[in-house]
């Protein structure tokens, strides 16, 4: 199926390039059987699927969250599931990890919150820096007043905008969002949806957004992924997904998109 690409795919080198990755849990239970992914340098690629589907496991396996069974996981042209823990660390520091359903810290404030993933990996910054860096991470997100506050005074699309500036903060090449709108009213998601899309033509990252949010995918996606009984069962850009004549995509689409985005405009 056609691709277009929506912002700045800037060249056709792949960053991320996952070729027959199987995974199973337990003996009757294979959740990835074979799924083939591609992700060019600068491109946002939207992974949906149903839930259930493995989603959330395929981008586990990128970080080495989870071990697979079988096939290859290249990332910046290394091949990462032989790889010891240390040396998946040092992948990690350069994948960014916006998880499903992440919380900050509650006892922490936004500072503390964005502070700790800062000396944790960057032991040598000194205070002024390590000011700088959370000044610059939460105006990146807009937040730049919430800084002293706590968790709980936030709003749900506040936070979420804090987990973004969290992980954004030690500047990751690669950026893995798990339902970064999940739990957002409409408007809010938008917003989120539209901040990832700045953030990404800011930092030049390389994205993989998972989803449910059909209106999240059309604004964000360069490529998208569906993900069904272990395999990509087809691909493409929004467009060209949301008007296939795949009886099951239709369906898919239909169930998904709530009537007010059926449209494509
Ligand atoms: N650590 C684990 N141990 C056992 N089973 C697991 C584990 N992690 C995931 N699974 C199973 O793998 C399947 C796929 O899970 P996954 O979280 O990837 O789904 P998903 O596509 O992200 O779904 P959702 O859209 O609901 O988030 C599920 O059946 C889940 O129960
Ligand atoms: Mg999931």
């Amino acid at each position: 199926m056609g691709t277009t690409t929506k912002s700045n795919t800037e060249t056709d080198t792949p960053i991320i390039n996952i070729k027959g990755l199987y995974k199973s849990f337990g003996k009757d239970n294979a959740i990835l059987k074979g799924v083939n992914i591609t992700v060019n340098k600068g491109e946002n690629l939207v992974v949906l699927g149903k839930s259930g589907s493995g989603k959330s496991v395929t981008i586990k396996c990128m970080v080495g969250l989870v071990a697979t069974d079988n096939g290859q996981i290249n990332i910046f042209g290394t091949e990462i599931t032989q790889l010891d823990e240390k040396e998946l660390n040092q992948i990690r520091l350069r994948i960014g990890f916006l998880f499903q359903n992440s919380a900050l810290y509650d006892s922490m404030s936004v500072r503390q919150n964005l502070v700790f993933p800062l000396k944790r990996h960057s032991k040598n910054l000194t205070e002024e820096e390590v000011d700088k860096a959370i000044k610059e991470g939460l105006e990146n997100v807009g937040l730049a007043d919430a800084i002293d506050k706590m968790p709980s005074e936030l709003s749900g699309g506040m936070r979420k905008r804090i987990g973004l500036a969290r992980t954004l903060i030690l500047k990751p090449e690669i950026v893995l969002y798990d339902e970064p709108t999940t739990g957002l009213d409409p408007i809010t998601s938008r917003e989120i949806s539209e901040l990832i899309m700045a953030i990404q033509k800011k930092n030049k990252t390389t994205s993989v957004i998972i989803t449910h949010d059909m209106e999240c995918a059309r604004l964000t996606g360069d490529r998208l992924v569906i993900l069904k009984d272990g395999v990509i069962y087809t691909e493409g850009s929004y467009e060209v997904l949301a008007n296939s004549e795949d009886e099951w995509v239709k369906s898919f689409f239909v169930s998904s998109c709530p009537p007010a985005n059926k449209t494509t405009q």
